[in-house]
């Protein structure tokens, strides 16, 4: 089998996941969610790189010979160094893509007044890899980023239909808008955050569109397998799907059905 490796700190990655499986369903995948160790959000880049490098070897080691980083943190902290470092060096033959410039690369497009908020871990933000990257596909277009580090912790802990959670929502929502009444196009820049895409749109003004990331990242990685064809032709096509957490299974499992919309069997590693 060689599949399409899938990988998050957690859970976010399956709301990724699912709008992948959607697009490309004939398509081998292995998710791989390092739930032992999340959040990564608020760790340094040495760690991120890191524990993004070992779960990356591992999804190698399980036959992958692409691999989709379906986590900004570590799309932001860690993928440069893997892609240009690592990889030339262990793995010359294995990919492995972010979510970060697929966004850029179309963000730009959604927005009229061409200013953009940017909800995110504190990592991603501090990283500043949003700003730089909508540069460069669209440089008359100005980002503003606001850090949620509540968010993944509430979404993780199931906390989501809580007082408390409706309370730093807002609080970071109102934040961005501060920062530029003009944002008319807001993007979760964190792949957790579909989970509580209802609530941030409660607290948005009307005429701000939300977007997710799921769907992009989807379209993008269709059109990059035509394109590489060398890559394309190695995955086996028989519609696996299988799970693995680095923490426990049955918490995996119960939490996992919220992010990828049906029941998920997992496996430890
Ligand atoms: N889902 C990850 C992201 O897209 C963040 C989760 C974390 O902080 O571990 O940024």
């Amino acid at each position: 089998m060689q599949s399409i490796g899938i990988f998050d700190s957690g859970f976010g990655g399956l709301t990724v996941m699912k709008a992948i499986v959607q697009q490309l369903p004939q398509y081998d995948y292995i998710y791989l969610g390092d739930n032992a160790r999340t959040p990564y959000g608020t760790r340094s880049f040495e760690t991120v790189y890191q524990y993004t490098l070992d779960c990356i070897e591992k999804l190698f080691a399980l036959g992958c010979p692409l691999v989709i980083v379906a986590c900004n943190t570590a799309s932001a902290k860690a993928l440069r160094t893997i892609q240009q470092n690592d990889l030339p060096k262990k793995y010359p033959n294995k990919k492995v893509l972010g979510v970060i410039r697929p966004t850029a690369e179309i963000i730009g497009n959604f927005s009229q007044t061409k200013h953009i908020g940017i909800l995110a871990t504190k990592g991603t933000v501090v990283s500043n890899s949003y700003v730089i990257e909508l540069e460069k596909f669209f440089p008359n277009v100005t980002a503003h980023q606001q850090a949620c580090p509540m968010w993944v912790p509430i979404i993780e802990n199931n906390e989501i239909a809580t007082e408390g959670a409706h309370f730093f929502i807002k609080k970071e929502v109102e934040a961005l808008m501060q920062q530029n009444p003009q944002i008319d196009t807001v993007l979760l820049a964190c792949t957790h955050y579909p989970l509580v895409s209802h609530i941030v749109k409660n607290f948005l003004p009307p005429q701000v569109q939300l977007i997710s990331q799921g769907q992009i990242v989807a379209a993008s990685l269709a059109n990059y397998l035509q394109r590489h064809t060398e890559i394309e032709t190695q995955l086996t096509q028989n519609q696996n799907r299988i799970f693995y957490t680095t923490d426990t299974v049955a918490a995996f499992e119960e939490k996992a059905t919220q992010f990828y919309g049906e029941n998920i069997t997992a496996k430890h590693i």
